[in-house]
């Protein structure tokens, strides 16, 4: 009994440290492996209508065997410095359970070791900001191992910008059919009920 509560605690404690460690990835130690490139129409994206076309591979010049704890791979949009600024809900921490840069997913699928493309509409959840994509390869434990992006490690070619559809405006078109469809019923009625006035005052 006693050996048996004491492995458990062990057991328990071990998890503890296991998820403080997975606390402690850190963006800084991750290796760029990853090539990825994100292409679209130029100018300003829409949100729901507008389309990327994300790629993701490894990068050959790593020596072979460099993804064999690869296990997953997550593609995510991300904002770009410039629309992190005063925003402290989309700051990047070093510490990536605290990182706040990566805040959509793009897709995640099982890591195979080949160029693989994706073509995604840009979600109508997008707020309107400047955004670039980074890819994460994780490991087993879905520990981020190591990461590619389209742009530069300081954020600043590639970037793209996403004009928002946003809920409200959808409401507003809601709203104005409804009322449209009721002002034409309302019509109808009142010519019905004027044709019947007539026809009695005919009789
Ligand atoms: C691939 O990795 C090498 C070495 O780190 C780097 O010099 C090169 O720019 C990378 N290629 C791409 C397409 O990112
Ligand atoms: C992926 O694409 C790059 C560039 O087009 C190429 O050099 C590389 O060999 C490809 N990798 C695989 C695994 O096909």
């Amino acid at each position: 009994m006693a050996v048996r509560v004491l492995v458990l605690a062990s057991v328990l404690i071990f998890s503890c440290f296991a998820e403080i460690g997975h606390g402690a990835v850190s963006f800084s130690s991750l290796q760029r492996t990853l090539v990825v490139t994100a292409s679209h129409r130029q100018g300003l994206l829409m949100s729901v209508e507008d389309k990327i076309t994300v790629t993701w591979g490894l990068n050959q010049s790593f020596p072979a065997g460099t993804d064999t704890s690869y296990r997953t791979v997550k593609v995510q949009l991300c904002y770009a410095p410039i629309s992190q600024v005063d925003r402290a809900w989309r700051k990047t921490e070093d510490h990536l359970s605290k990182d706040k840069t990566c805040q959509f997913k793009i897709v995640e699928k099982p890591y195979v070791n080949a160029n693989e493309t994706l073509e995604w509409t840009i979600e109508r959840d997008t707020p309107t900001a400047t955004y670039f994509v980074r890819a994460y390869a994780l490991d087993e434990n879905n520990h981020e191992v190591a990461y590619g992006q389209n742009t530069n490690a300081e954020k600043k070619t590639n970037l793209f910008d996403v004009q928002a559809i946003t809920g409200r405006h959808v409401s507003l078109d809601i709203a104005s059919i409804c009322f449209s469809a009721f002002s034409i019923v309302s019509l109808m009625g009142f010519f019905y009920a004027e044709k019947r006035k007539g026809r009695k005052a005919e009789q």
